[in-house]
């Protein structure tokens, strides 16, 4: 389909990308082939609000296929009022012009403009001073790439189905929405693949002929390495691509990246990125038989580790119903407790209490059915599970990270703190641990703790998914 002359990625569409403000709305041109935007114009609205004529007569001359107007929201994704307003816009915009709106998350985009803009400058490139209209066009072109080069994909705006026709699983991007059964099995299967300890792991051809690659532009140890070693397991062929290391850095784009991978007979790409929208936009530009797994999206999702917690919980409790279980630390910017409480909600888990500081609590929309808590102490009494995380400094500004020694004073798990929760209580941490700073050194080396068994339950779990994936794609192989 990519090399076709047909295929629609070779088919250029002009979109016009607008930056929408009260003074000024920045307006850019660009189009699906480059995925590249220029600025061209500002549009100033009058008192009585938007200039439509202007922003008519912008569509009449450029003749776009597509729209995309920039959504504000708040840096932790909530909503603020010009979230409304500009949502208003597109809704307008479309109306009057009849044509297809798109609506792209414009966080951060006015600030990388003012980083081109100055870089432009430095270089020798743009002399002049860095204007606010300058800015609001740029703006318009930060808007327009981002959602060229990725579909939307907030809310309920994936784009993607994680399964084949049949029901079996292709991809595996989130939990959210991802069928009970499916998770039971895939967790059943797991505990097939661990052995006693000290006992030689198993192995197995059953992905002979498959290749795995590991993409990932954020650091890991622990997924990284299990994604490696359970494939290899399997017997599938595995390529580790460093992104920072990659032709990425000499400016090629993520879909170039992908399409020259696939050019190799890449089976399954593992992705991991800060950047959310990532693997799914990947999944949106493979061929039809191959799969991606997420392997970390953002503070979006990390689906194989939500899998691994239950895993691990199951392993020690036998079940998700009916426990207490206390989720503690940096929940708003944190993947990891996304997926673990659509992995324990889906398995009947009902008592999910989350505790953090009110700045690393999430948004209110989000965590349905979770109780919140202030008070480590209130939320330890009685809990089967505590799951402890660490403060997620890199999706954080400087001025926001709490000071290490007072935080663990407030939340940090000491063996005192533990000694509220049930004599049997379990204690969990994803990793990285900060010893000292959300967690204790004698609770995370202590009795209670099944830190290091998630992390061998994690090459279990991931033997688990691309069995399921691996196989469909050996299947449809075989069946020609
Ligand atoms: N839990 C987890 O994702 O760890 P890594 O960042 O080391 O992969």
């Amino acid at each position: 389909m990519r090399d076709g002359a047909s295929s629609p990625a070779l088919t250029p569409s002009l979109a016009l990308g607008f930056d929408f403000g009260v003074r000024r709305i920045g307006v850019a041109a660009g189009d699906t082939l480059t995925r590249k935007a220029n600025p061209v114009g500002i549009v100033t609205p009058g008192a009585a609000g938007e200039d439509w004529p202007a922003i008519v007569k912008l569509i009449d001359e450029w003749r776009p296929r597509l729209l995309v107007v920039g959504i504000p929201y708040n840096e932790d994704g909530s909503e603020s009022p010009m979230t409304e307003r500009a949502r208003a816009f597109a809704r307008e915009l479309g109306l009057r012009t009849g044509l297809e709106v798109a609506l792209s998350d414009e966080r951060y985009s006015s600030l990388e403009a003012e980083g081109r803009l100055r870089e432009a400058r430095r270089s020798g490139a743009r002399p002049r001073r860095v204007r606010k209209e300058d800015v609001d066009r740029t703006a318009a072109c930060i808007i327009l790439e981002r959602w060229l080069d990725r579909p939307p994909t907030d809310g309920n705006a994936r784009m993607i189905s994680q399964l084949y026709a049949d029901g079996t699983l292709r991809h595996l991007l989130t939990l959210d929405g991802l069928d009970r059964r499916l998770i039971e099995y895939l967790i059943e299967r797991a505990q097939g693949f661990l052995t006693v300890a000290g006992s030689a792991p198993p192995r197995s051809a059953a992905l002979s002929g498959v290749t795995v690659a590991n993409l990932f532009s954020e650091p890991s140890t622990r997924t990284r390495a299990s994604f490696e070693l359970a494939a290899k397991r399997l017997g599938a062929e595995v390529i580790n691509l460093d992104v920072h290391l990659s032709s990425r850095v000499k400016g090629e784009s993520m879909l170039d990246t992908i399409y020259t991978l696939a050019a190799m007979s890449i089976d399954v790409f593992v992705v991991r990125d800060a950047e959310a929208g990532v693997p799914e936009f990947v999944a949106a530009h493979v061929g039809p038989h191959v799969s991606v797994l997420s392997a970390g999206e953002a503070h979006v999702s990390h689906p194989t580790q939500g899998l691994l917690d239950a895993l691990t919980i199951i392993r020690h409790k036998g079940r998700l119903d009916g426990l207490g279980i206390a989720i503690v630390g940096d929940i708003r910017h944190s993947r990891v407790a996304r997926s673990a409480v659509q992995a324990f909600t889906t398995l009947g888990a009902r008592d999910i209490r989350l505790v953090a500081p009110a700045e690393l609590m999430p948004a209110t929309r989000e965590f349905a059915g979770c109780s919140r808590l202030h008070d480590i102490d209130a939320a330890l009494a009685g809990a089967d599970v505590v799951m402890m995380l660490r403060i997620q400094r890199e999706r954080m500004a400087e001025t926001d990270i709490p000071d290490a020694a007072a935080y663990f004073r407030r939340y940090g798990l000491s063996a005192s703190r533990l000694a509220r929760a049930r004599p049997d209580a379990i204690v969990m941490h994803p990793g990285p641990m900060n010893r000292g700073v959300e967690i204790a050194e004698d609770v995370a080396d202590g009795p209670q703790s099944v830190i290091r068994e998630q992390v061998t339950n994690g090459v279990a779990i991931r033997m688990a998914v691309l069995e399921a994936v691996g196989g469909a794609i050996l299947r449809s192989r075989r069946a020609g």
